[in-house]
């Protein structure tokens, strides 16, 4: 099939969490390929791998010190090409993470650059200023980075570089044509070992107007809109693209407004752009249907597939976020607060968190999921903060805990820690609750009522019904679904070219009668939609079609 990507379902792998295949404590890419069995028995179709390269991890591998080069915790190049072969034998497609809005303060180019003087090529490939005031002391505008504090930090000689995130990890100047072509390289490199696509961080903040000066609350001003610089970057990477057959792709990751993303996924520039609002939205059905218009508008304004995501490794696990009933607010918002002091219900968590996974699996586009989603793992909240690796902890003063709580190691077998993430008796880099024991893959494997089986479920109905990842959605007022309570039913219908489906998620306490029809998927057992679909569940039934109807 061509344009494979466009219903495809991606599984992301956090390598340093998946599997230990050496025992150091962490994953690495040995570990994996000695796994993907697991995934490809899931039903997914690609792989999307977080950064592998050498890295001196402050920022958990997005701090790269080297593009085209595994870091040797996870591996080498060979075990790369051992995982993209075993991989490609098993049916999946091997997708990377390519961040090329900064590097690591360890990227030999960075180290150049502190190196030379101001005014040097060196400097000129990052985005460096004089400071203004007496001395050049201050920054050159008050400008605040993602993870907290100041984006701007000297140099020795008392030159200022612009840092997005942490003072590590310097932002790359992309109107040097040398950033540019480096990157051609770098996509050429990866592309001739044969990966199918890549996953482009921060897609959307390459370019930075600083002429802009001192902004109110310190907000980095990115110029937007169709004029952009961005665009002209993103259709060459295009172009480098389509010199490569087996069609290629690239997901963008971006928290831009519907139309700025549009202009991204035009025909000439990237493929696929995460909808993240799913990640955030609250557990209404007004909520997820504002989260999924978001989604659908990229998809009508661009012509390019919707892409659906309820986890990743920057946000708290769906489990717990649905148990704690909030909503989060912003980029990189790991907390949960929760609204009363007994902490997340995670009962309910899991209610919806499975009623989620049915929706998820019924959107017609693309679909993501983060390793771990598939057991139902909760976020890990009571990490001890001397193990906490984010920066975004440290940065704060350990004000905002910070990422670490959905990226602990998985749990596969066993009923002990490292739960066959490792070799028995290592110790993975984050330390596993005991609450894995009950969620490793092993047991979940065995039984038909866990998350795990679910998941499967809905992937295989997903491959079976066209009309779930390629139908037209249509949304249902409350009146249109039988019995559906105004305001607390999410109900739509997918309409294809040889069937029809209706999916229908109640989120209020009140019992909705099912739609009518053949029903194909259900976030609770069968025998519990006797009295209707309950609360915090959702069913996907398939429609009589209108020739059976009209006879
Ligand atoms: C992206 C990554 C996140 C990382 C940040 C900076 O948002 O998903 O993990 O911290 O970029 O590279």
């Amino acid at each position: 099939m061509t344009e494979w990507w466009r219903d495809a379902v991606f599984y992301q792998v956090y390598p340093r969490s998946f599997a230990d295949g050496d025992g150091d404590g962490q994953g690495d890419l040995a570990g994996l390929t000695a796994r993907l069995d697991a995934i490809a028995a899931l039903g997914v179709d690609a792989l999307w791998l977080t950064p592998f390269y050498p890295s001196p991890m402050v920022d958990g591998g997005y701090d790269v010190a080297d593009y085209t080069d595994v870091d040797p915790r996870y591996g080498d190049l060979a075990a790369f090409d051992r995982l993209l072969a075993a991989a490609h034998a098993a049916g999946l497609r091997v997708t990377i993470d390519l961040v090329p809005n900064h590097c690591s303060s360890e990227h030999r180019w960075f180290r150049d650059a502190i190196e030379a003087a101001p005014g040097s090529p060196e400097r000129a490939r990052f985005l460096v200023r004089d400071g203004r005031g007496p001395g050049g002391a201050q920054p050159p505008t008050n400008w605040g980075s993602v993870f907290s504090g100041a984006s701007w930090t000297r140099f020795p000689d008392g030159q200022w570089y612009y840092h997005l995130f942490d003072p590590t990890q310097p932002d790359f100047n992309w109107a040097n044509p040398e950033v540019a072509e480096e990157f051609e390289r770098i996509l050429r490199f990866w592309l001739d070992r044969g990966v199918d696509g890549f996953r482009i961080d921060v897609s959307d903040a390459l370019i930075k107007d600083f002429d802009a000066g001192d902004t109110p609350g310190g907000h980095p001003v990115i110029p937007k809109g169709a004029s952009s610089p961005l665009h002209e970057h993103y259709r060459a990477f295009r172009r480098v693209m389509d010199d490569y057959d087996g069609d290629r792709m690239a997901v963008l990751e971006t928290g831009a407004p519907a139309e700025e993303v549009a202009l991204l996924v035009r025909p000439d520039e990237m493929h696929l752009a995460f909808d993240l609002a799913l990640t955030k939205a609250r557990w209404t059905a007004p909520a997820l249907h504002e989260a999924i218009e978001e989604g659908l508008a990229v998809a009508r304004l661009s012509g390019a597939p919707a892409t659906w995501v309820i986890e990743n490794h920057d946000l708290p696990r769906a489990v717990t976020r649905y148990g704690a009933d909030v909503e989060l607010s912003g980029e990189y918002v790991p907390e949960t607060e929760h609204e009363d002091a007994g902490g997340p219900d995670l009962e309910q968590g899991t209610r919806r968190a499975r009623a989620a996974a049915v929706l998820l699996c019924s959107l017609p586009g693309a679909v993501y999921l983060f390793q771990g989603q598939e057991l139902g793992l909760p976020e890990v909240e009571d990490l001890p903060d001397d193990v906490r690796e984010d920066p975004v902890f440290h940065r704060s003063g350990g004000t905002t805990r910070g990422r670490d709580g959905c990226r602990v190691p998985l749990p596969w077998e066993g009923s002990e820690a490292p739960y066959g993430f490792g070799p028995e008796g290592s110790a993975p880099w984050l330390p596993q609750p005991e609450v894995f024991a009950g969620l490793r893959r092993e047991l979940q494997e065995r039984d038909p009522g866990s998350m795990l089986a679910l998941y499967r479920e809905l992937l295989t109905t997903r491959k079976a019904h066209t009309v779930l990842r390629e139908g037209t959605l249509e949304w249902l007022a409350a009146h249109e679904v039988p019995g559906g309570s105004a305001g607390d039913v999410l109900a739509f219908r997918l309409r294809g070219a040889e069937e029809s489906a209706v999916v229908v998620v109640n989120t209020g306490p009140d019992v909705v009668p099912v739609a009518p029809g053949y029903l194909v998927s259900s976030s609770v057992p069968r025998a519990a939609l006797a009295g209707g679909l309950p609360r915090d569940a959702a069913v996907v039934v398939v429609e009589p079609t209108s020739d059976q109807e009209n006879q």
